[in-house]
């Protein structure tokens, strides 16, 4: 498969940064199609598509827009928290193609009735913050944005919100906590964001690279859209390729790349293939029969996997697992919320097995209790985050147990691996 340019031909040098070269380039021409259609016309044509959301969990675009409650004042948020490790497609998008993500969230706010909406972005990337301000405030001057969009007589402006530095307040429902200036908990769901969601208004929220797609959709067609890659969920994705490639970055492929395309794509294996883990730190990591795997929601469904938001690290034959083992259980017990106890307790827990294990002083009852204790939390969490643990932790204890089992109580070979 080869790669392709349509997300990425807004971001070469100085065509998505500047508004008139953006325009040059064909930006805007998928609102102005957009905006001669009924709302209802719109959200129909993003369902024929097939858009699915590209922060991670794969939800049909069309669909969410579809069960907006129509009876009151509506909210778009645009979810740039980025929070996920190996990610940085976000960051891609909006440091270069800011018009990009802005045209797309005109067109959504006026699918759904919204005339007001956020881009709730992480702290972390304070000269992505400043960029944005500015491309903003061309927007408006420039009659794309604001009052009376390209006379159309809409309204839609935005605002920026920068994040706390929290992972979880990723996830939706944390996010609009914080932005309404609570502390940044997940709620339970139902009620969904697109029924009660901001100040108790229905509020859609859309990943950055989500949006990115929704003009194309209008500027090609959604056929053009649906005809590339996977046919259940099309279109153009942003990869990140980080850990031991020999160039690392953001990848633009058709939906349902191979993973071994991809890695060959981005220079190839710095070193000796050993492993791979897909879609952050909650996604499995696997051995090399991931190679042949296609990265595309359904087909990593097929495998019990997931995609998650497109990450792919690779690691080389210099990778120990039960430092692997350790660091994600690490991740995990230091952005646990600690709202809920499965998570708060059963975090520590794992991630003290893991630091036992890593350093050659775990029991051999230590790889089932951390199989019990995931599962235990899986069916507890109040939220994804303390439910996705446990992909990651099984596909890790499947596919290198020999390695891992090999650690137990093995405080001489450990120091003999890690010298
Ligand atoms: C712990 C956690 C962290 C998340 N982090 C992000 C994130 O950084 N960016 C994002 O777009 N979605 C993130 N999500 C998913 C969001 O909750 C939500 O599904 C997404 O923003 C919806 O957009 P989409 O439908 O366009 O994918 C996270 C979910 C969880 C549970
Ligand atoms: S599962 Fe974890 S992250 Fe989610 S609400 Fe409970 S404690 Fe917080």
């Amino acid at each position: 498969m080869r790669h392709v340019q349509y997300l990425t031909r807004y971001t070469s040098e100085g065509v998505g940064t500047d508004v008139e070269e953006y325009m040059n380039a064909g930006g805007y021409v998928g609102l102005q199609r957009a905006l001669a259609l009924r709302p209802p016309e719109v959200v129909e044509t993003v369902t024929d598509a097939r858009l699915r959301g590209r922060g991670g969990a794969g939800f049909e675009t069309g669909k969410k827009w579809s069960t907006v409650r129509t009876d009151s004042e509506v909210y778009l948020v645009c979810n740039a928290d980025e929070g996920e490790p190996g990610t940085f497609k976000d960051r891609f998008l909006m440091e270069r193609a800011p018009y990009l993500i802005l045209e797309g969230m005109t067109i959504a706010a006026f699918a759904v009735g919204a005339h007001k909406g956020y881009i709730y972005i992480r702290s972390e990337y304070p000269r992505v913050i400043s960029e944005l301000q500015t491309a903003i405030d061309t927007a408006r001057s420039t009659g794309v944005l604001g009052q009376d969009i390209l006379e159309s007589g809409f309204d839609f402006d935005v605002g920026l919100m920068p994040g706390g530095g929290s992972y979880v307040v990723g996830d939706e429902t944390a996010l609009l906590n914080s932005l309404m200036g609570n502390r940044g908990y997940p709620t339970l769901k139902p009620p969904y964001p697109t029924d009660r969601g901001l100040w108790d208004k229905p509020t859609v929220i859309n990943n950055v690279e989500t949006l990115a797609c929704v003009p194309l959709i209008f500027s090609e067609g959604p056929e053009w859209f649906r005809s590339i890659g996977a046919p259940q969920s099309p279109g153009p994705k942003l990869y990140c390729l980080s850990g031991h490639v020999n160039a690392p970055g953001v990848y633009e492929f058709p939906m349902g790349v191979e993973v071994k395309e991809l890695i060959e794509a981005s220079g190839g294996v710095d070193g000796r293939f050993k492993a791979v883990q897909i879609g952050g730190t909650a996604g499995p990591v696997y051995d090399e029969a991931a190679l042949d795997y296609k990265l595309d929601f359904a087909s990593m469904k097929s495998v019990g996997g997931s995609l998650g938001s497109g990450a792919v690290v690779v690691m080389n034959t210099s990778v120990n697992m039960g430092h692997v083992l350790e660091v994600i259980m690490r991740f995990f017990s230091e952005e646990s919320c600690g709202q809920c106890f499965a998570c708060r307790y059963g975090t520590r827990q794992l991630e003290h097995m893991a630091n036992e294990i890593a350093s050659g002083t775990g029991r051999e009852e230590f790889l089932g209790l951390m199989r019990e204790t995931a599962e235990v939390m899986y069916h507890s969490s109040l939220c994804p985050f303390g439910q996705s643990i446990d992909l990651a932790l099984t596909t890790l204890l499947d596919n290198f147990s020999d390695e891992l089992r090999a650690h137990i109580g093995q405080q001489d070979y450990i120091r003999e691996v890690m010298a």
